[in-house]
């Protein structure tokens, strides 16, 4: 595979110029958005859009308006150069665009983005002003790059649903490609946060995918009732010293309603604490008949 070293780009414009460029050549354009600290879930976005687009930005930027006071902004890890290696792993990409938020939110920004409806559940509740600072960068992410298409991981599920809504219902003209939830070998879910955990606190979130796995196995042997699942679930999760749980809830995957029962596929969506690590992780779940 030849490894692409992307051009680096930290200014608005100079991407939009850059963009101007492929648009004149007829490229399609295929739009990564990370945080960085890229680890192979990323890379499995950036491989998918190197599966289908000429060109492939990734975007790295912690955005600040998606974080909370209190949250782990100031300390998310900005690894700029390990990242650029790790997408060598995949063969490059062409353009990084690593703005600084002084760039991207110059002094007198004073727009916002609200998507309703979806954005009132899960994650939103228990981080009510998420959804908004995702949903405004995503936008202008979307704007700078005028991507075709744009590739996010069902790792965050509700994210999907919101920037999906967004699309639709502001007829933005991009493509969202749903990308599914890489693992580790003992099953946890890929994330930058699981780096904040202590090597005992890496077991003990083991938890999290592992009861979503028995949920799965109950469901085949027949259980319907979602508060029994539910419970479960939570049960285990609590069991562990120093964990708690925001939510656990099966729900519809398109519409993200709770379910009572199990009836057609599923997604059940969990949120918890591992020490001081807030994780999240679900699981879409097929039902046989
Ligand atoms: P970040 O957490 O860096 O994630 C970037 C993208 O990678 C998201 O679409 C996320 O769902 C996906 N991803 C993360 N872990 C994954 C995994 N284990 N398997 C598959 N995909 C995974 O999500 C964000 O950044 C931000 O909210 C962003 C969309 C960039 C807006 O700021």
């Amino acid at each position: 595979m030849d490894t692409i070293q992307p051009e680096i780009i930290t200014n608005p414009s100079v991407l939009k110029k850059r963009i101007d460029t492929f648009r004149a050549e007829n490229k399609s354009i295929g739009l990564v958005p990370t945080m960085g600290a890229l680890h192979y879930g990323h890379l499995s976005l950036v491989l998918a859009s190197k599966g289908d687009n000429d060109v492939t930005v990734v975007s790295i930027f912690v955005n600040p308006t998606q974080f909370a006071p209190g949250e782990d902004y100031e300390k998310y890890p900005r690894t700029l150069p390990d990242d650029i290696e790790k997408l060598a792993e995949v063969g490059g990409a062409d353009i990084v665009f690593a703005p600084s938020p002084e760039a991207m939110y110059p002094k007198g920004f004073d727009a916002n983005v609200h998507v309703g409806g979806v954005t009132a559940v899960l994650e939103g509740k228990f981080r009510p002003t998420h959804f908004d600072g995702v949903a405004t960068v995503v936008l202008k992410l979307f704007n700078l790059t005028r991507a075709d298409r744009a590739y996010f991981g069902q790792k965050d599920f509700q994210q999907i649903a919101v920037v999906k809504k967004m699309v639709a219902d502001l007829n933005v003209p991009i493509e969202i490609v749903s990308c599914p939830i890489i693992r580790e070998p003992d099953g946890i879910a890929m994330s930058s946060r699981n780096r904040y955990l202590s090597e005992k606190e890496r077991q003990d979130a083991l938890v999290l995918s592992r009861s979503l796995m028995e949920a799965e196995k109950q469901i085949a042997e027949g259980v319907r009732d979602t508060a029994v699942i539910c419970a479960d679930i939570r049960q285990k999760i609590e069991q562990i010293e120093g964990a708690s749980v925001d939510y656990v809830v099966v729900a519809d995957p398109d519409t993200l309603a709770e379910m009572e029962r199990v009836a057609g596929n599923v997604v059940i969506l969990l949120a918890a604490r591992i020490g001081s690590t807030r994780l999240i992780d679900n699981r879409v779940i097929t039902p046989k008949r």
